[in-house]
């Protein structure tokens, strides 16, 4: 008799126990039924894919939202439960969710080293059973049938953010911009102090930075930490080369943030700087109105915010119209929740360089000037692809990761 929740009556601790006891045996009894069962095709193919169906069947029976086990002991033992039993008995429907789903997750793990198994064997032994298969047909005809579909190699796909930073980088170079490159580990002088940071700035705290350890005997600005954005490898792209200046840096940076959906302690952000004589704020408009379209299509709309850096003035956050809801504000006739109803989604940070940034470089403020500009690949790419959770690009896991080759 294949188990079936049942009505609750009793709601006391032993009754409620002896429910759970009885849920968890017949778990574990259909369990290790879906592992043993007899199944006994003459290909290896076809008695998987059998085993699967069991155990897909076994899953859905026990998670199922509609009618599982799990949404049963949600409807029959918590919603039915007078007041003041709510409390545990909502206790035990969590403890039971969590030992059905790991029990479920098991189950699976258990069948997929039973088919490595049968595998390995099968390969080690030819002449059994798909061997002798392909010997009879082969016997029959005599030749080799090429019409027959090849043994697929998987082959790697591009990681979502290095596809989108290659993205980015290429509408750059499609501007005629060259790409450089900086350290990670940076020191406190490229990081902060050429970029303007007066020595107190929040941003150096270690609120913010994560710094290399044993560094206190040196002076500040030698001092090591991972860098916090790309902004640096703008200060040793103007010691090395003369304006004119149009470069692009991708790189990783590091945030001493907590992780959650959308903060990330790694991310990778890609750096713009344009130096050259008569560069002006259009200028920088033009571009970036430009990059946004080329990244998010032509209908999309850009508008510049007054913000701050250290490194630029006048500095700006720019915002494109919201890709979700077409700049509305509200979808489906709910309002839009990726641009929280404001129809705009802010994207990056840009702004004209500083010219006390020139000072630290030499360059002459009084005959050039630029603009530069940051933006997150996460952000881009969380937008591009629809994802929803920042950590699905770190967790390296090939369900998620294969969807973009
Ligand atoms: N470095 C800034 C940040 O990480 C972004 C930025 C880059 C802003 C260049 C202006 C110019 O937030």
């Amino acid at each position: 008799m294949p188990y079936t929740v049942p009505k609750l009556t009793d709601f006391s601790t032993a009754a409620l126990n002896s429910a759970a006891r009885e849920l968890l045996s017949a778990l574990e009894q259909e369990s290790k039924s879906v592992l043993t069962s007899e199944v006994n095709e003459s290909d290896h193919d076809t008695e998987w894919k059998k085993r699967w169906d069991q155990w897909k069947t076994f899953r859905d029976r026990w998670i199922a939202r509609k009618n599982g086990v799990l949404t049963q002991i949600n409807d029959l033992w918590l919603k039915t439960a007078p007041k003041e039993a709510k409390r545990e008995v909502g206790q035990k429907v969590n403890a039971l969710k969590i030992q059905v789903e790991k029990e479920v997750e098991q189950t699976e793990a258990r069948l997929q080293h039973h088919q490595w198994d049968a595998e390995k064997a099968l390969l080690a032994s030819p002449g059994t059973r798909s061997f002798a298969t392909y010997d009879d047909a082969l016997r029959a005809t005599q030749r080799l049938d090429i019409t027959l579909p090849g043994i697929r190699r998987p082959i790697g796909a591009e990681h979502p953010v290095i596809k989108t930073m290659n993205e980015i980088i290429g509408v750059f170079r499609n501007l005629g911009y060259s790409v450089e490159e900086g350290p990670e580990v940076e020191t406190d002088y490229y990081n902060f102090e050429a970029l303007n940071f007066p020595p107190n700035h929040p941003a150096r705290d270690t609120q913010d930075t994560l710094f290399i350890a044993g560094q206190e005997s040196k002076p500040l600005r030698d001092r090591l930490l991972l860098r916090t954005h790309t902004s640096p490898v703008q200060i040793r792209t103007m010691q090395k080369m003369k304006p004119p200046v149009r470069v692009v840096c991708p790189g990783k940076v590091h945030r001493n943030d907590a992780l959650d959906a959308t903060h990330s302690p790694i991310f990778h952000q890609v750096e713009g700087l344009a130096v050259d004589t008569n560069i002006t704020f259009c200028d920088l408009k033009g571009t970036l109105d430009h990059a946004m379209k080329a990244l998010f299509g032509s209908s999309v709309k850009t508008r510049f915010y007054p913000s701050f850096f250290p490194f630029t003035e006048p500095s700006a956050d720019v915002q494109i119209s919201c890709i979700f809801c077409n700049g509305k504000g509200t979808r489906d006739g709910a309002p839009c929740r990726n641009c929280k109803a404001s129809g705009w989604i802010e994207l990056l940070g840009c702004g004209m360089v500083d010219p006390n940034v020139y000072g630290f470089v030499d360059y002459d403020a009084t005959k050039v000037s630029g603009f530069a500009f940051g933006m997150g690949v996460e952000r881009i790419a969380i937008l591009k692809y629809g994802v929803d959770d920042i950590q699905l690009f770190f967790q390296g896991d090939v369900r998620f990761l294969e969807q973009f080759g």
